[in-house]
């Protein structure tokens, strides 16, 4: 099953990536993309092989796919279609430019975050390096221009991930808009396929997106020109999937600064917005600002339904340029891996640690979306709810707040349940009855609310309600009592394992 995948664009294997062809033919040179040839979504195979995949090799493991035909609405449709493409530690470790790159992710999750920390200036900013205009002739994007009636998104291998989505979905996207006041914005939205030249446009409100066609509309504007990229550049993709940017800050500059040189970008074919030359497809069109389109219900990032949401922004499509054979991403929303999570990790490291000094990790388990475990080096009594109070002030995932000591691996789940069932006193809880959130949370009682939870699980001092004295860990009292025995073991390690088949 397992093929090459073809790079088209000649680029060093890590470090710097022009296009999302050449990073992910680096994860192919490590043996980290499956390849299948056909499959049939008019019977949801791609959903269901997602599930599987994820459910087998585990969510911090699971390989990109790439399916080269896929059967949709009847019809054969050539892709290759890419899930799963970006998150794993070791993926994100070649993406970022780490030497030395291993399997083992607790180590690449350590090695990217130091990596990209080193790239934070001392007020913890990012470098930003502003775009480069291109010709179009340099363009890959513009291999093909579809204006008038060949405009047709549907004939695209979109998938409808899930019988209960309300159609076929556009939702590895950058989308492009420029406001004459605020700037240009790049943000990540889904894009509901509904006829041959018209999509949804999917900015939640207060999204940065939304904002800028929200003011646009307050002025009196009729419409807006957006621009969509499909299968933009991994750093592209980076700032405009993330909250790196911030509101009037120009993402295309952080993607500069990620690859570390300026972004080639080429003019659209019927507006001035620039676009990432090296993207697979570029979907150029006009968003009413007066009209409007239901868009929904759609399987959600927490692994449930939304709603139909009423009255969305929708774009008529003006022209398609791509590559030819243009590659087709497709998020399976809430499961696969859809985005480089490096750089704003390491941001939320370095912003809480301003806040809290003896922070000595910080981790969002992948698919617990609303959990985030944070680890301290406690030197107060009191210091591990203050630090659990700050980070879930942020407005952003974080309902439930797992403090542990230091000595915890929070990279490994099964070390942060051992520490709530065995460290942890209920009691050393905090809970925010309601409060701001903007995630789509299928238990908060209303939109844009949420209760919080802070569990202290550090070792609880005595002033603080906790034992007088805390039992060692057999562990600790094992490695100190026979200082040999690890490494004797960890040394005949494939001697003990040479006949074993499991
Ligand atoms: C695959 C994927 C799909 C997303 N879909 C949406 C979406 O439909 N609507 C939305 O508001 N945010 C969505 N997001 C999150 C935004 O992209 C993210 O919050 C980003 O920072 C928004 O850009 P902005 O801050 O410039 O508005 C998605 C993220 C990913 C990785």
């Amino acid at each position: 099953m397992n093929a090459a995948v073809p790079a088209t664009d000649a680029r060093p294997a890590e470090g710097r990536f022009d296009s999302v062809r050449d990073y992910i033919a680096a994860l192919d040179a490590r043996g980290r993309v499956l390849r299948i040839p056909e499959m049939d979504q008019d019977r949801y195979e791609v959903t269901a092989f997602a599930y599987r995949l994820i459910d087998r090799f585990g969510i911090e493991h699971a390989p990109a796919f790439m399916v080269d035909r896929i059967r949709i609405g009847g019809a054969w449709r050539e892709g290759p279609l890419l899930a799963n493409p970006y998150g794993r530690w070791p993926d994100e470790a070649v993406l970022f430019g780490v030497p030395d790159v291993t399997d083992d992710y607790q180590q690449m999750y350590h090695a990217v975050i130091r990596a990209l920390e080193q790239r934070l200036d001392g007020a913890g900013n990012w470098r930003r390096i502003p775009p480069v205009e291109v010709d179009a002739r340099q363009a890959p994007c513009k291999e093909v221009v579809l204006r008038g009636d060949d405009v047709d998104i549907e004939k695209f291998a979109w998938l409808q991930n899930n019988p209960a989505d309300a159609g076929r979905y556009i939702n590895i996207t950058s989308v492009f808009t420029v406001d004459a006041q605020i700037g240009r914005n790049v943000g990540t939205y889904r894009c509901q396929v509904r006829d041959r030249t018209r999509i949804s446009v999917n900015p939640e409100p207060g999204q940065d997106g939304w904002r800028i066609l929200t003011a646009m509309k307050k002025r009196g504007d009729k419409v807006a020109k957006v621009a969509i990229a499909v299968g933009a550049d991994p750093f592209t993709f980076c700032a405009s999937s993330t909250k790196m940017a911030r509101f009037g800050e120009d993402e295309l500059e952080f993607a500069g600064g990620l690859r570390g040189s300026p972004l080639p970008v080429v003019r659209c074919e019927t507006c001035d917005i620039l676009v990432p030359a090296h993207a697979e497809m570029i979907i150029e069109g006009e968003v009413p600002l007066d009209e409007f389109l239901d868009e929904g219900p759609y399987g959600e990032m927490y692994g449930y339904l939304g709603p139909m949401k009423p009255n969305n922004f929708f774009m008529n499509i003006k022209c398609i340029t791509h590559r030819r054979q243009p590659w087709i991403l497709n998020s399976f929303t809430g499961l696969t891996c859809d985005m480089p999570r490096g750089p704003q990790t390491a941001s939320n490291f370095f912003f809480y640690r301003r806040l809290i000094p003896d922070l000595t990790g910080l981790i969002a388990p992948r698919g617990a979306n609303g959990v985030i475990v944070i680890s301290i080096d406690k030197k107060l009594p009191g210091a591990g709810m203050a630090a659990g109070q700050y980070v879930a002030a942020n407005v952003g995932l974080n309902k439930v707040v797992i403090v542990v000591d230091k000595d915890v691996n929070i990279l490994n789940p099964t070390e942060v349940l051992h520490c709530l069932g065995a460290r942890w006193q209920p009691s050393a809880s905090l809970i925010i009855p309601q409060t701001q959130m903007m995630m789509p949370d299928p238990s908060r009682p209303r939109a844009m609310l949420s209760s919080k939870i802070i569990i202290d699980a550090t070792r609880q001092w005595p002033q603080e309600g906790g034992p007088e004295k805390w039992a060692p860990l057999n562990r600790e009292l094992l490695r100190k009592g026979a200082p040999e025995a690890f490494p004797l073991v960890d040394g005949r390690w494939d001697e003990y394992l040479k006949d074993w088949r499991g």
